[in-house]
C-alpha cells in the first residue's frame, strides 16, 4: 500500500513537471504560473484573467488590491468550485466569474463591464478538460481587446507553447503583430513564468 503511494506522489510529480502549466508556487496556497513580481509590476484599476482553472491568478489579483476581477473558465467543473471559493468576492461585487468560451463570451464582457484600464492574463487553451472552439483562443481573444478604447496592459502565457499541441497554428510573429494591432505603441517584453521568458509583456 505504501509502495503504491509512493508511486503515486512520484508519478504526480513527474507529470506536473513536464505537462502542468502550474509550476510555480507563489505561497503555500497559491499555485500559478503568474508571478506575484509580474502581476505587481503590471497593475491596472481590473484584472481580467482568461482560463480560471484552479482560481489562483484571481487569489493573487485580489492580494494585488485590484479593483475588480474578472474571469472566464469553459469547464463547468472548475467554474463551480471557484463559484464557491470566491463568493464572498463575487457577492461584493468585486469578483466576476463567467462560464464558457472566450471565443464566444469576451466580446460582451467588454462591451458590458470594462469600463476602466485592465491588466489582461490571457492563460485559456485546452487543458484535459472540455475544449472550446479554438484548442488556444489567443488571436481571438487580442482580436476583442482591440475593441476596448481603452489602455490596457497584457501578460500572456505559456510563450514556449506557441507551435506545438495546442499551440499549433500560433506562432510568436503573429501574436506580436496582433499585439500591435491591439495598440502600436505597446512595447514588448519578457518574464519569467513555467520556465524563463514564458510570458509575453506588452504595456506602453
Ligand atoms: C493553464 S489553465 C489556466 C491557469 C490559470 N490562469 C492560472 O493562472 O492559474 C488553462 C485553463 O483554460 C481553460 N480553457 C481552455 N479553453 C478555454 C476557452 N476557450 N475559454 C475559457 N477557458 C478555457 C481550461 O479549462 C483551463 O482551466
Amino acid at each position: 500500500m505504501k509502495l503504491i503511494k509512493t508511486f503515486k506522489f512520484f508519478l504526480t510529480k513527474f507529470f506536473n513537471y513536464f505537462f502542468s502549466s502550474k509550476k510555480i508556487i507563489v505561497s503555500q496556497e497559491i499555485q500559478t504560473t503568474l508571478p506575484a513580481s509580474v502581476l505587481m509590476d503590471n497593475m491596472s484599476h481590473y484584472f481580467f484573467e482568461t482560463g480560471t482553472a484552479d482560481g489562483d491568478a484571481v487569489r493573487l489579483a485580489l492580494q494585488c488590491g485590484f479593483e475588480k476581477i474578472f474571469t472566464v473558465e469553459i469547464d463547468p467543473v472548475l467554474y463551480a468550485k471557484n463559484i464557491l471559493r470566491y463568493k464572498k468576492y463575487i457577492d461584493e461585487g468585486r469578483v466576476f466569474m463567467f462560464l464558457g468560451d472566450t471565443f464566444e463570451l469576451m466580446p460582451e464582457i467588454i462591451a458590458n463591464h470594462i469600463d476602466k484600464s485592465c491588466t489582461f492574463w490571457l492563460d485559456a487553451h485546452q487543458d484535459f478538460g472540455p475544449g472550446g472552439v479554438k484548442k488556444c483562443p489567443l488571436i481571438e481573444e487580442l482580436e476583442y481587446i482591440k475593441s476596448s478604447p481603452l489602455e490596457h496592459k497584457l501578460l500572456i502565457d505559456d510563450r514556449r507553447m506557441f507551435g506545438i499541441w495546442w499551440g499549433e497554428g500560433i506562432n510568436e510573429e503573429l501574436i506580436i503583430s496582433k499585439i500591435k494591432e491591439v495598440n502600436p505603441n505597446y512595447i514588448i517584453s519578457y518574464a519569467d513564468g513555467h520556465i524563463a521568458d514564458d510570458i509575453i509583456v506588452a504595456k506602453i
